[in-house]
């Protein structure tokens, strides 16, 4: 959120279709991805596996199972940074994103690191991939929070999957909307309704333009979603802001991390 605003935008709360995201999304990552990347790839690491901005790492977490020899898709996969640990770890990852620019990190990378990730630009809700291509597919903050036909993107998740396969996705803590995206004090008072779906939308002073979205949904929507697609939840954590962790990431902060999750982490096989 507030970690990439650019000058003159206001904030607001409004709906937003899954056209309008992405007309949004891929521009606005387009701009951002030079910036994002100084400022968090020596968080990420080049093969680093990070869940978010409580350094939670796939290490740690393991929810993904063993991938080695395994298939593996990572939908937002920006820089590519996940996939690249998943390389390392013996998978054959993969990798689409929505920006170009983004893309363009992910094949510096690459090249820089020796380890790469075949990667396509695309959108979450129209994979270009055949049906049961992948053992597993996962998000980090990747492209889940950021799409408005949700039915759509979970869908290809599952089209995608080999039957018993493995979705994996961290998003912002479903909590976390009803407060200011500050990381100080103020981010800690409630200021709007948890069930307030209502997409956070920057708009472009200049232009009127939508420049950028995120969808909220509540853990029971996440939930509601996954089993309509015939998932069953393995996992959901909630990271705990580490002792001595004192990275603040747009809204995310020790001051409200040691009070409040800050990430959502689900994990859920398809069914067999
Ligand atoms: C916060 S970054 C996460 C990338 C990577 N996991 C990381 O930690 O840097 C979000 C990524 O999602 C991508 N994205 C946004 N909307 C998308 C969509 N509809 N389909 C695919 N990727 C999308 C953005 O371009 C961006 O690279």
């Amino acid at each position: 959120m507030e970690d990439h605003l650019p000058q003159r935008v206001r904030v607001e709360r409004r709906s937003v279709s899954e056209e309008e995201s992405r007309r949004a999304n891929g521009p606005d990552w387009d701009r951002y991805a030079d910036e994002y990347q100084a400022t968090h790839g020596g968080f990420l690491g080049d093969t680093g596996f990070v869940w978010g901005p409580e350094g939670l790492t796939e290490d740690d977490a393991g929810v993904l199972g063993d991938v080695d020899g395994r298939d593996v898709l990572e939908v937002g996969s920006g820089a590519g940074q996940c996939s690249r640990w998943v390389r390392v770890h013996g998978g054959r990852s993969y990798g689409i994103d929505l920006s170009a620019r983004q893309l363009q990190h992910s094949k510096r990378i690459d090249e820089e690191s020796g380890i790469a990730v075949p990667s396509v630009r695309g959108t979450a809700t129209a994979l270009p991939y055949a049906g049961a291509s992948f053992d597993v597919v996962f998000c980090s903050f990747g492209a889940m929070q950021f799409i408005a036909d949700l039915e759509a993107a979970v869908g290809e998740v599952a089209r995608v999957l080999r039957p018993g396969g493995r979705f994996a996705f961290s998003v912002t803590h479903p909590t976390r909307w009803s407060f200011p995206d500050d990381p100080s004090e103020a981010g800690l008072t409630a200021t709007s309704s948890y069930w307030d779906r209502t997409p956070y939308v920057e708009v472009d002073d200049d232009s009127g333009h939508v420049s950028y979205v995120e969808h909220h949904r509540t853990l029971g929507d996440w939930i509601d979603v996954l089993a309509r697609h015939d998932f069953r939840i393995v996992a959901l954590v909630e990271p705990e802001w580490p002792e001595g962790h004192d990275r603040v990431w747009g809204g995310w902060s020790g001051v409200r991390g040691r009070l409040t999750p800050g990430t959502a982490l689900f994990a859920a096989d398809l069914a067999s």
